[in-house]
């Protein structure tokens, strides 16, 4: 058990971006370095957007990276709640010179969305190697204020899930959330760097929740006190706890 984590509380939500973007920035470099390959997860939402067109501005070794997304709903790419267009909007990978074969959009708007599940965990396979570990560079994650990271929420089975790198999610309509795709709680615990963004006054009693110990069933986002790598809480002020 890694515990709560390192926390770093930025001045503001610029220079909050502007960290996040660095600490990405430099595990790219350094796995660019060691193993000729970064390799990424990205959540989408709305806080990583701007650490995201950050790092796009960066001089970085852009052609030895590799993109994965944690999770994404079940909307067509053009969609305005599509984690893929958003992210692809704001990092501009193909203008940096990312080879479109290392972009990989997790298609959670198929029929079949665990078909669409085992095709992205074929993926994830051929990236790592079918006799390593999935253990990404970098992941970014964010937390919902029910307690959710990735598509991981509260009350469903998703946060167990363990025999599989990627799960379908059912549409919570209720709650008026879509069917999602997400990687799992084991790909997540196996991150070199995970970096958490939390933003505004309205995630500091989740923030602090989910960095106590307590139960993963109330509280999803308790499973980065698992990972096994660094995790960084990187929150602005008001997200402090
Ligand atoms: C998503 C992510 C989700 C997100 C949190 C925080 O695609 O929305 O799955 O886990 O990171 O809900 O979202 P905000 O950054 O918008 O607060």
């Amino acid at each position: 058990m890694s515990g709560a984590g390192e926390l770093l509380v930025a001045r503001d939500a610029a220079e909050q971006a502007r960290l996040a973007a660095e600490l990405m920035a430099r595990a790219i470099d350094e796995a660019a370095r060691g193993r000729g390959v970064a390799r990424l997860a990205l959540s989408g939402g709305t806080t990583p957007m701007d650490t995201y067109r950050c790092l796009s501005d960066l001089a970085l070794p852009w052609a030895q990276t590799e993109w994965f997304w944690v999770d994404e709903r079940a909307v067509r790419e053009d969609d305005e709640r599509s984690n893929y267009r958003n992210v692809m909007r704001a990092l501009r990978l193909v203008e940096r010179g990312v080879p479109e074969a290392r972009i990989h959009r997790m298609h959670a708007d198929w029929d079949d969305r665990d078909a669409a599940a085992r095709s992205y965990a074929v993926a994830l396979r051929a990236s790592f190697g079918v006799a390593s570990a999935v253990a990404f560079d970098v992941m970014v994650l964010g937390i919902g204020e029910d307690g959710h990271t990735a598509s991981l929420f509260p009350a469903t089975p998703a946060p167990f899930v363990e025999d599989r790198l990627v799960a379908a999610v059912d549409a919570q309509p209720a709650k008026g959330l879509e069917a999602r795709l997400t990687l799992t709680a084991p790909v997540l615990r196996q991150a070199r760097l995970t970096l958490v963004l939390c933003q505004g006054a309205h995630k500091r009693a989740i923030v602090e929740a989910a960095r106590a110990p307590g139960s993963l069933a109330d509280v999803p986002a308790r499973l980065l006190q698992l990972v096994g790598g660094r995790v960084i809480w990187v929150v602005d002020p008001a997200a402090a706890p």
